[in-house]
């Protein structure tokens, strides 16, 4: 079964609501100007929250094709949680995807399994699609665990999520020590991780939910490597962090994918 790869930029804490604007009316030129067929290819970018309802009307006026959403979201629905932004209120914003457990929010954030695992459920009950972010460390890879470690990561979420949860997750494996640094995994590391991933989801859910999800790599991703890693059976698009940063170069990146 034909998956439609999804490539999608996390912008991290970068570019003010002015700055996503003008990013986002750059990349949708560059792609009409190349033509670019995104029935073949979805593309999303995952703003700062200050910058999500900047982004919403321009893509909402333009009737562009570019899907948009959260990189984080509160595990509660409303009340006082200062500082919080619900899962409803991205929905409110026309946001279809969020990310979920990032590494950089496992690091520098108190997010838990059991944290992880309640964003899922509350990006799925608003009705978007959550992107969980799993992927070892330099120690896992060096203990030889990191198959197991990542798989892991996707089982503490996916054992409390219905066939139905299953149509709208989707996985990034991103192993934590190929972001940002430049270190790339190779194209036979991402695959095997992708496989085992959808091995874990084919054990669990069946053989047609194992065909559907949609298993991402990032960490490092650039129009230099793109074209390698899609080529592997089990990718299906990329996270990409820094790289996303530049209009041109995530655009070529799309175009490879
Ligand atoms: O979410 C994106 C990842 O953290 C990858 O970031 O492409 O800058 O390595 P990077």
């Amino acid at each position: 079964m034909a998956r439609i790869p999804l490539v999608a930029g996390n912008w991290k804490m970068n570019f003010d609501h002015l700055e996503a604007t003008y990013f986002v009316q750059k990349l949708a030129w560059l792609l009409r100007d190349a033509k670019f067929d995104y029935k073949r290819c979805q593309i999303a970018l995952m703003p700062a929250f200050t910058a999500l309802r900047s982004v919403q009307v321009l893509v909402e006026a333009d009737n562009l094709r570019i899907g948009y959403g959260a990189q984080s979201v509160s595990v509660t629905s409303q009340g006082a949680f200062t500082g919080d932004v619900s899962a409803d209120m991205l929905a409110q914003l026309g946001c279809r995807y969020v990310i979920v457990g990032h590494s950089e929010r496992r690091k520098y954030h108190p997010e838990d399994d059991a944290n992880i695992v309640d964003q899922v459920r509350a990006v799925l009950t608003a009705g978007m699609q959550p992107i969980l972010c799993v992927g070892e460390s330099f120690e896992e890879r060096r203990q030889g665990i990191e198959l197991e470690f990542a798989v892991s990561q996707v089982n503490d979420v996916t054992r409390d999520l219905s066939k139905e949860d299953m149509d709208h997750l989707i996985v990034a494996y991103e192993p934590v020590w190929a972001i940002g640094t430049g270190m790339v995994a190779t194209p036979h590391t991402a695959q095997d991780a992708a496989q085992a991933i959808r091995a874990h989801v084919r054990e669990g859910f069946g053989q047609a939910a194992s065909d559907r999800v949609r298993i991402l790599y990032g960490g490092s991703v650039t129009s230099k490597n793109a074209a390698q890693m899609i080529a592997q059976p089990d990718v299906d698009g990329f996270l990409v962090g820094g790289a996303s940063l530049d209009a041109e170069e995530f655009s070529r990146i799309a175009r490879l994918t």
